[in-house]
């Protein structure tokens, strides 16, 4: 079990968000070292942004991917500057887009064509040229759950492959964007690298094809994905990012002068956060003991969404393990964290940690009930 400041609990009202931010540095530290060299690493915000984690973030050099113009705000409040920003999102509202060009961002990771035909227009108003990357949609299906698989045909991500050359023609046409890059976002928690050798082949092949039109794209952005531990916590407090980059370093054939980037959310933050929430009763059920915790979907919603499956430890007992169904307040039947978990038998008052909660964790909490936010403790 990892270790956790427990008397400083004490002093603050549960549910918090407990972060270990030098297991974050540590974590940025083996991105650093594994990275390949002249690559860029840019953090997806969606996965946590709260401010402490982010300056940390900033201050180790990482870029930013965001998907609006809030996320836009929070990475350069963090001192993320602009030239490391990128911006993605099928949705982007034409206010989001004309101030993400007035500060200058890197870069749009553009959908659709609808949607390059307006930053165009506006770009224009502002008499400025937008530097766009095309989303594309690769066709591969990364084995995730059905909820963050996105590089299937039948999502809504990117431009579908099949209708590339078409977009990147249109684009070509357009006075105030300039075409730098090609971006790519499979899915999310991939634990296999095969889906990532897959994209490196697609990827291959299209810049072949691009080539041959002698057209030449400055960047090839492969988005995120890569997966965490979600069992075992403790032994992979760390993801494993050599393999992850070796096979985009050993599989993926650049053009000169090409930088590849990354887009990584989840295996930064996941690992060095955790849900700590207090047991108010034991339930005695007819088959079954509930622990309820003051802690309920609205604080960590993956598990009612995605039926994610989170280790969840009690951090007050030692006594014999028993079996329990760990569910919140909320009235919901998904307001549930586990059945029949094997805890340290509980008592009203025990401090529950629920682990590998720093990725879409507190940043997709929600206030249904009229409930407070969950808190937080930067350790
Ligand atoms: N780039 C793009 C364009 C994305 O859509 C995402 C995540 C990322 C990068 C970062 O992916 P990561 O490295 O974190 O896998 N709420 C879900 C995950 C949704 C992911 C959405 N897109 C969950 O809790 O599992």
């Amino acid at each position: 079990m990892a270790l956790f400041p427990i008397e400083q609990f004490e002093k603050i009202d549960t549910p918090f968000y407990y972060y270990d931010t030098q297991l974050l540095q540590h974590t940025i530290a083996t991105i650093h070292q594994t990275a390949p060299k002249g690559s860029v690493v840019h953090y997806a915000l969606k996965a946590n942004s709260h401010p402490a984690l982010l300056s940390i973030i900033a201050q180790a050099g990482l870029g930013a991917d965001c998907v609006s113009g809030g996320e836009i705000r929070h990475a350069i409040n963090a001192g993320i500057t602009p030239d490391k920003i990128v911006y993605s999102g099928v949705g982007k509202t034409d206010k989001e887009i004309a101030m993400a060009l007035q500060l200058g961002i890197d870069c749009f990771n553009v959908e659709s064509s609808a949607e390059l035909e307006v930053i165009n227009d506006i770009a224009g108003q502002m008499q400025m040229v937008a530097p766009i990357a095309i989303r594309i949609n690769p066709h591969i299906d990364a084995h995730t759950h059905h909820y963050i698989t996105t590089g299937t045909s039948e999502n809504k991500f990117g431009i579908d492959i099949t209708q590339m050359h078409h977009v990147i023609e249109y684009a070509q046409t357009l006075r105030n964007i300039t075409l730098r890059g090609l971006h790519f976002h499979i899915g999310s928690q991939i634990t296999s690298v095969n889906p990532f050798i897959q994209l490196c082949n697609v990827i291959n092949k299209l810049q072949k094809e691009l080539l041959s039109k002698e057209i030449t794209i400055d960047y090839i952005n492969v988005g995120g994905g890569l997966g965490v531990n979600y069992e075992n916590p403790d032994i992979d407090s760390i993801p494993d990012f050599q393999s992850y980059f070796d096979t985009f370093a050993q599989h993926i054939h650049l053009q000169p002068g090409q930088t590849l980037h990354f887009e990584l959310g989840r295996s930064v933050v996941c690992q060095c956060g955790t849900l700590i929430a207090r047991i108010l009763y034991i339930k005695e059920g007819l088959n079954k003991r509930f622990a309820i915790i003051d802690a309920g979907m609205t604080d960590l919603m993956r598990p009612a969404l995605y039926q994610a499956s989170h280790k969840i430890e009690n951090l007050s007992s030692n006594k014999p393990a028993q079996a329990y169904d760990v569910v919140g307040p909320i009235c919901e039947s998904s307001d549930s964290f586990g059945t029949g978990v094997w805890l340290n038998e509980a008592r009203r008052g025990d401090f529950i940690a629920i682990r590998s909660a720093g990725a879409y964790g507190q940043s997709m909490a929600s206030q249904y009930n009229s409930r407070e936010l969950p808190g937080t403790f930067i350790g």
